[in-house]
């Protein structure tokens, strides 16, 4: 309860322009921490649906979820992907914010701005990155009871998709019993980590057949890919970790070091090899934590952010603890959560899958395998289906995706898009988020 009054009574309502940073007009926000549990507390910020044409309780709420583990949704999906502003502060043209309210979280604790006080506050489970999440929404539906009866939906991205299965599978049992009161719509689920062995096996032909391995590289990758799947059935996960890590770092060696995240964008830096006696966890963390804590995004959360949001404790600075949070999930990577979306499918959610076309990390062809290895009574159906190609709304005549739907499943392939597909296709993720969510 005292918990409950002090959200309550620190929650406040900005509207306009505030301290330097640039909105566009009228844009009405809201931010606030929640203790999940003693000692950890998550950060959200939403942004109320800013559209000409209707009102934002008219309009859809979607809850935004970033990958890592760690990697920051008020910032990276915010700035970087989704939100109302770009990281430069300028008006973002595809933004999701004129077409739903946007609920940023900052999860696991520890993300973003969100912060354990002590080492026991991390998440070290995907079922306590769920029970935290739960706490969260309770909390924000109570405090902002006008969204109780606004379509929910759920958008994630990499780990975010396992997340966002564990949550939404507990937000339906909440909801079920009564102790979360909202209208929850479905969950998408972006370039997921859903069964994370599909997408590690799959990496040798996806870049055999890209061009980016030769026959004694495809072999090595494959070798490498093996162990893991060793690992994995023995339920040695954490071992299966290091393997993974291994496996890329093979990867990197026979590809001329790739873009993880869009096969076409070879960074000159992209090249990170192991050095001397640093643990597998610290090359993971650089490899696919700090790709979401570049420079300028950190000085601009660290900085005019931060002094907007005023709330956020002197000893808190944003991605301080993202390596942590990686590390303590270290355990839980590589366990797949297919059958959480077999049991979301079989309790009537709608579930949508969406990849991009140049992601390797996350390629397509590792989600096609989970998905055909659904038990959902759906899925002979689905699989009988052809695609629908859609046009890029940018280039009439030109596809930009394809995808398929029946009954509450639906499947979405986008084209020239990796793994942050809002940065790679922002139209056409726009396009997509408007199908889900009925706007279009
Ligand atoms: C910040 O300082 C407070 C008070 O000293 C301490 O309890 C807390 O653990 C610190 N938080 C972090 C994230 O270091
Ligand atoms: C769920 O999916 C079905 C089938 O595509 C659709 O008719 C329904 O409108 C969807 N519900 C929501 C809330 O999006
Ligand atoms: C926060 O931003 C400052 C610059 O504003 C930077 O020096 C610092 O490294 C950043 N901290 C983190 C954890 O990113």
């Amino acid at each position: 309860m005292a918990l409950l009054l002090s959200v309550i009574l620190s929650s406040i309502i900005y509207k306009g322009s505030v301290s330097g940073l640039s909105e566009p007009p009228g844009c009405t926000e809201a931010w606030d921490y929640v203790e999940v549990r003693p000692g950890a507390h998550m950060f959200w910020w939403l942004y109320y649906a800013e559209s000409q044409a209707a009102q934002y309780k008219d309009l859809p709420l979607v809850m935004w979820l970033q990958g890592g583990p760690g990697g920051s949704g008020t910032g990276f999906g915010n700035f970087e992907e989704i939100g109302p502003l770009n990281r430069d502060l300028q008006p973002r043209k595809t933004s999701w914010v004129q077409t739903a309210s946007l609920l940023f979280v900052d999860n696991p604790v520890g993300t973003g701005f969100s912060y354990a006080e002590r080492p026991d506050g991390f998440a070290t489970d995907v079922a306590t990155v769920a029970s935290d999440m739960l706490v969260l929404l309770r909390h924000f539906f109570t405090l902002k009871s006008d969204f109780q009866s606004i379509p929910f939906y759920i958008f994630s991205e990499s780990y975010g998709g396992k997340m966002a299965a564990a949550i939404s599978l507990e937000l339906t049992k909440a909801i079920a019993k009564g102790s979360v009161k909202c209208n929850f719509a479905g969950v998408a689920l972006g370039d997921s980590w859903i069964s994370p062995l599909d997408s590690v096996m799959t990496w040798g032909p996806y870049l055999y057949t890209t061009s980016l391995l030769d026959d004694y590289g495809l072999a090595d990758v494959n070798n490498a890919a093996q162990q893991v799947k060793q690992a994995v059935a023995k339920q040695d996960f954490l071992k299966a970790t290091e393997l993974w890590s291994v496996t890329e770092s093979v990867v990197e060696q026979n590809t001329n070091g790739v873009n993880f995240y869009n096969i076409l964008k070879q960074e000159e830096d992209g090249k990170l090899g192991s050095s001397e006696g640093e643990s597998f966890i610290s090359l993971l963390a650089r490899r696919h934590i700090y790709p979401l804590h570049s420079q300028s995004l950190s000085e601009l959360m660290n900085g005019s952010v931060r002094k907007k949001l005023a709330i956020i404790p002197q000893n808190v600075t944003w991605g301080g603890q993202a390596e942590e949070v990686f590390s303590k999930m270290a355990g839980d990577f590589m366990k797949p959560v297919v059958d959480v979306v077999d049991q979301l499918l079989t309790a009537g959610v709608n579930v949508t899958v969406y990849n991009g076309q140049l992601d390797l990390i996350v390629d397509t062809m590792g989600q096609e395998m989970w998905v055909k290895q659904l038990k959902w009574e759906g899925i002979p159906s689905f699989n009988k289906l052809r695609w629908t190609p859609l046009d890029d709304p940018v280039s009439p005549g030109i596809t930009g995706a394809f995808y398929k739907t029946y009954k509450n499943f639906a499947f979405y392939w986008i084209l020239k898009a990796g793994h942050m597909i809002p940065s790679d296709q922002g139209p056409m993720a726009l396009q997509m988020l408007k199908m889900i969510v009925h706007q279009d």
